[in-house]
């Protein structure tokens, strides 16, 4: 029988109020885990706890964004002695890597490198403990093929996949693994907002964008979070225990590189 049970596993899923980790804590709940939502909107967050699967679920709004935040709320992450962590957030803005301010890289930084070796850090040592650790760090395709027009995100998100590649080679004796899925074109507000801002600089439809993005995705259809959630689910679950470095592509077959 294959194994996705994650009954008793304490999960924190980041970027948790919607899009793509909205429907990963739902999914890990489906599979047993008693998950902590965050992100930065608590209503949200209280709304989408109270409708998980299952019960002990909790939430916590933090602004990954934000190092004193983080750091104010790091020893109440530790004390979740969490065996899993998604991390996940938003994307920086969209725009051309010439003209980004370096403040935009430096809050890019924050939000996404820095925070994850925080997070590392506080709940790696309950991992070890536990003998038994998740880290599946949410970034994009730009890691294989640097998307254009997303200069701030390609750089960051390279710097997140060759950390998350380190931790795994650190981390294997200790039976935690370390894996990157990478989204293609997921239909969540993320994806509705690159679309109109393309529209907007392109004067084209909106519909004219999707179609030329479409055109890129052997599958032809934007993946549904629920697919995404499910590479990440099995990623988290006792199944993947000898899968670790990996940068897993969930695109519909839109990369063209091997
Ligand atoms: N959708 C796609 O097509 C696609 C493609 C490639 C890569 N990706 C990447 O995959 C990740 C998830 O994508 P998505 O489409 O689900 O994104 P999304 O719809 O924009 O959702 C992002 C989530 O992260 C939270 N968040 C944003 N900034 C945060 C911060 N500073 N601190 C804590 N939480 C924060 C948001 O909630 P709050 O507002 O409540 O904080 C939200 O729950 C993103 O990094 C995205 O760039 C997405």
């Amino acid at each position: 029988m294959l194994n996705l049970d994650l009954s008793g596993r304490p999960a924190l899923v980041c970027g948790a109020s919607q899009g793509i980790g909205a429907a990963t804590a739902r999914t890990l709940a489906d599979c047993g885990a008693t998950v902590t939502l965050l992100s930065r909107n608590q209503q949200r967050l209280e709304e989408l706890c109270t409708k998980l699967p299952g019960s002990g679920h909790d939430f916590l709004a933090l602004d990954l964004g934000s190092p004193d935040d983080l750091a104010e709320a790091l020893p109440r992450i530790a004390e979740g002695g969490y065996h899993i962590l998604v991390h996940n957030s938003g994307g920086p803005p969209a725009g051309r890597a010439i003209d980004a301010d370096p403040a935009e890289f430096e809050a890019g930084f924050h939000q996404h490198l820095i925070a994850g070796q925080r997070l590392a850090q506080a709940l790696v040592p309950g991992m070890r403990k536990a003998a038994y650790g998740r880290i599946v760090n949410i970034i994009s395709t730009s890691v294989k093929e640097p998307i254009p027009g997303l200069g701030v995100s390609n750089t960051v998100r390279g710097a997140v996949a060759a950390w998350a590649k380190t931790l795994s080679r650190e981390l294997g004796p200790d039976g935690i693994t370390v894996n990157n899925v990478l989204p293609g074109f997921t239909q969540t507000p993320r994806l509705d907002g690159l679309v109109a801002g393309k529209a907007d600089k392109q004067n084209a439809s909106e519909g004219e964008v999707r179609a030329a993005m479409l055109a890129q995705v052997p599958i032809g259809r934007f993946c549904k979070p629920e697919e995404t959630a499910a590479a990440i689910a099995f990623l988290c679950s006792p199944l993947a225990s000898y899968i670790t470095g990996i940068n897993l592509p969930v695109d519909g077959g839109r990369l063209g590189s091997l």
